[in-house]
């Protein structure tokens, strides 16, 4: 047999078809407060976060895809009343200057020379057009936030360095604020009415931030750098742990029924077999759903949605 309940592949125009409800974490919007209420975290990560959270450090965390570390700063943000995370995604072309903050020079010129082809006077203000980036907000913020600084490892090879510097110190001067008359501004965060207030140009640390930086381990890192972060590597998923996973993210009801699935999921992650959570949570939802397909077609399934990460 084949699972042809939506696509069936016979060309036949204009089918009507009524999908069932997405898994909760494919639904749309997006809840603002993230997986957080459903991270289950493995041994040690626990003590990790709390030895970060009395030294003020960042917390790196390391471990193959689908571990749950981007997700960690969510449970602890949502744990801790931190507010919504403040996200920062690292490619090769993110700059610290970037993360800090956004100076829309152009739309400036641009809205003043309206305002003049209109014969008005634009209310012209810096603060209309500098925005803070996470970086920038979680420095500038009275009280802690929650800040992710995700897949470090993928940045240009100066910038853990430079950042770090910058946590070091917990500064960072923004020169088109410094040029300023007014020396006491409200400055917004970027993708929120959050304002912050920054006086002299000069972003001034006052509550350090709960950081959690990510990385898959693609490159190492610099003592220097290493030395002012604590480090925690993602352990082994335990049949255990993967358990408590799935019944955090499908329901209690749901666990007894695919036993055999995760424990041959956790087979595949012992014989070193890159397969990630996610996989086994979407391969758990198929086979437990309303849509579920029938008894006969589910191990071909499975066998699709379990397919090593390290395959193209
Ligand atoms: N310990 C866990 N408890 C609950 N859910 C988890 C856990 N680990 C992973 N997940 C689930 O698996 C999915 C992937 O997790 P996440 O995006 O945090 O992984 P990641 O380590 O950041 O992966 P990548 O390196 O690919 O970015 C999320 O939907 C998350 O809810
Ligand atoms: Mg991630």
């Amino acid at each position: 047999m084949v699972w042809n309940a939506y696509y069936r592949g016979d060309n036949e125009p204009g089918r009507k078809v009524e999908l069932p409800a997405a898994p909760r974490w494919r639904t749309f919007p997006r809840p603002p407060e993230g997986e957080g209420e459903f991270f289950r975290p493995p041994d040690g990560l626990i003590e990790a976060v709390n030895a970060a959270l009395v030294l003020r450090r960042p917390l790196l965390v390391t471990g193959p895809p689908g571990s749950g570390k981007s997700t960690l700063i969510e449970s602890v943000a949502r744990e801790l009343g931190l507010g919504t995370v403040l996200r920062w995604h690292i490619t090769s072309r993110s700059t610290l200057a970037d993360a800090v903050y956004r100076y829309d020079v152009l739309g400036r010129i641009h809205a003043q020379q309206v305002a003049q082809a209109q014969g008005k006077t634009a209310a012209d203000k810096i603060t209309d057009f500098l925005q803070l980036g996470p970086l920038g907000a979680a420095l500038a913020s009275a009280t802690p936030r929650a800040l992710l600084i995700d897949e470090i490892d993928k940045s240009d090879l100066d910038l853990p360095g430079d950042l770090l510097n910058v946590l070091e110190r917990g500064e960072y001067e923004i020169p088109e604020l410094v040029r300023e008359e007014d020396q006491d501004l409200q400055v917004r965060e970027r993708d929120s009415k959050v304002t912050h207030r920054i006086r002299e140009g000069r972003i001034q640390c006052a509550a350090f931030p709960v950081i959690v930086l990510t990385s898959n381990g693609e490159r190492s890192f610099p003592p220097p750098f290493l030395r002012r972060c604590v480090r925690f590597q993602m352990p082994p998923l335990t049949t255990e742990l993967l358990t408590e996973i799935v019944r955090a993210h499908l329901g209690p009801e749901v666990v007894a029924r695919v036993e055999t699935l995760i424990a041959a999921f956790e087979e595949n992650l012992r014989a070193g077999r890159t397969v990630a959570v996610d996989q086994l949570l979407n391969a758990v939802f198929l086979r437990t759903g309303k849509a579920a397909p029938p008894a006969e077609d589910q191990d071909r399934l499975t066998k699709l949605l379990l397919q090593k990460l390290t395959d193209a």
